[in-house]
């Protein structure tokens, strides 16, 4: 099924009453006054066959079903570009670094994968808890059982999501269950790509684990499947921890740093989704911008392992683009919200301020630009599939009382995403449908 068949009956016509809210360009540091920021205070927005036809000022005629949310603000939906969708099991676990975390709380987690039922189940409950968080696309890691990628990208498609992910690769230092070998690897992802890269919102993304994880002969598989088909997109782990830096430096004596290791394997392209990226050196920063490459900045997990604090900044100004992602079970929520407030910390640390428009257009446009899809994702624009969410600007006594003093967009905004959570979630749309409403508030 394609994209646009995807998108639902033509004749279906909603329009949403609220405060929309979306960009037209990427805010700069330290704007809180910024033109990238698109603000339609009550106005409609009006979703035909799945994707946004249009937004008046006025309320639509007879034949569109209207959804009054006044007082309440209207988002593309957020893209999460890093997160793995077994790893709910292992969430909020104690006292680990991530080389340690991997192998006392996640591969037991992931192991357990090999039963389908199981990674069905899973499959179904981390994508319904996405779209409960106001993630309606995101950048998955499976697992190794090609059966846990089959059972994820049906659920996405029975959802009509835009999901990217793809079987994970590792063929050594890992659990004897959890590892497969070079001619298993090219055989299932073969078979996975061919049964599920571009069907319906669905794109298969190479997945190496991570450099210690893979031998040299399985990355240059991995390199020779991205050379074969430049559409398919690439996604790892990099440079997140101290400890692992050191080990890849001792795995792979012959490369230059971490990324090197991944260049030289033909992995760092337009279409590369790096998670973390915190221990790069300049020429890294230069090489990644060069390619087109992406970081998955994930600040909730490099706060919770202990991993260190992410130089945005200075990707930026290298010209690497930078999307934001949960990293569950790393990170400790699938809110982008509290992602975006972990950034502000993280930046506040290194005497940097990150502004509401810069977090919002990480987690929206900017991801969809980054992964080449800002035709269909991340804004409001018509002709855009219509996966859009429905905000509470302020849930509880506190953050009412600080939306209510609040004396500029920008306040209001910011306070919104360092205050809020999936509790201010009213309802998520998936190309025009209605997949997650609080029964509290909608
Ligand atoms: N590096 C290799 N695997 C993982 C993982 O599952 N999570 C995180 N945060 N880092 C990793
Ligand atoms: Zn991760």
């Amino acid at each position: 099924m394609s994209a646009a068949a995807a998108a639902g009956p033509a004749s279906k016509r909603i329009a949403l009453r609220g405060d929309l809210l979306d960009f037209t360009a990427a805010p700069a540091w330290g704007e809180v006054e910024s033109e990238a920021v698109r603000f339609r205070p009550d106005h409609w927005l009006l979703i035909e066959g799945g994707r946004i036809a249009g937004v008046e000022a006025e309320a639509p005629g007879e034949g569109w079903a209207r959804h009054d949310h006044a007082g309440r603000m209207i988002l593309p939906g957020f893209i999460d570009t890093h997160v793995h969708s077994p790893q709910l099991d292992v969430i909020a676990s104690y006292g680990t670094e991530l080389l340690d975390w991997l192998t006392t709380h996640t591969f037991p987690a992931e192991a357990r994968h090999a039963d389908l039922g199981h990674t069905e189940a899973t499959a179904a409950l981390f994508l319904d808890a996405l779209l409960a968080h106001g993630t309606t696309a995101a950048v998955i890691f499976p697992t190794v059982h090609r059966q846990s990628v089959d059972a994820l990208f049906a659920a996405a498609e029975a959802r009509g999501m835009r999901v990217i992910a793809g079987k994970v690769l590792m063929d050594r230092n890992a659990p004897d269950d959890l590892r497969d070998d070079v001619a298993t690897a090219e055989r299932e992802m073969e078979a996975l790509i061919a049964r599920w890269h571009g069907k319906a919102r669905l794109a298969y993304a190479v997945t190496v684990r991570f450099a210690p994880t893979s031998s040299p002969a399985q990355l240059a598989l991995a390199g020779r499947l991205c050379a074969a088909d430049p559409s398919l997109y690439m996604q790892t782990h990099l440079a997140e921890n101290r400890a692992e830096v050191a080990w890849v430096r001792e795995l792979f004596p012959e490369a230059r740093s971490y990324l090197d290791v991944y260049a030289r394997a033909g992995l760092l392209h337009a279409k590369s989704v790096f998670a973390h990226g915190i221990w790069l050196e300049d020429a890294d920063r230069a090489a990644l911008a060069a390619a087109g490459a992406q970081i998955a900045h994930s600040p909730a997990s490099n706060l919770f392992l202990g991993s260190g604090l992410f130089g945005w900044r200075a990707a930026e100004d290298a010209g690497v683009a930078v999307s934001l992602a949960s990293d569950v079970g790393g990170g400790t929520s699938l809110s982008m919200l509290r992602i975006m407030a972990d950034a502000y910390k993280v930046q506040a640390l290194a005497g940097q301020r990150l502004t509401a428009w810069k977090a919002l257009h990480a987690a929206t446009r900017g991801a969809a630009l980054a992964l080449g899809l800002e035709g269909e994702i991340g804004s409001l624009e018509p002709g855009s599939l219509a996966d859009v969410c429905v905000w509470e600007p302020a849930a509880g006594p506190v953050a009412a009382r600080r939306a209510e003093v609040a004396r500029t967009l920008h306040e209001r905004v910011f306070a919104w995403m360092t205050l809020g959570d999936e509790r201010n979630l009213v309802e998520a749309f998936v190309a025009g449908e209605s997949r997650y409403a609080c029964s509290a508030t909608a």
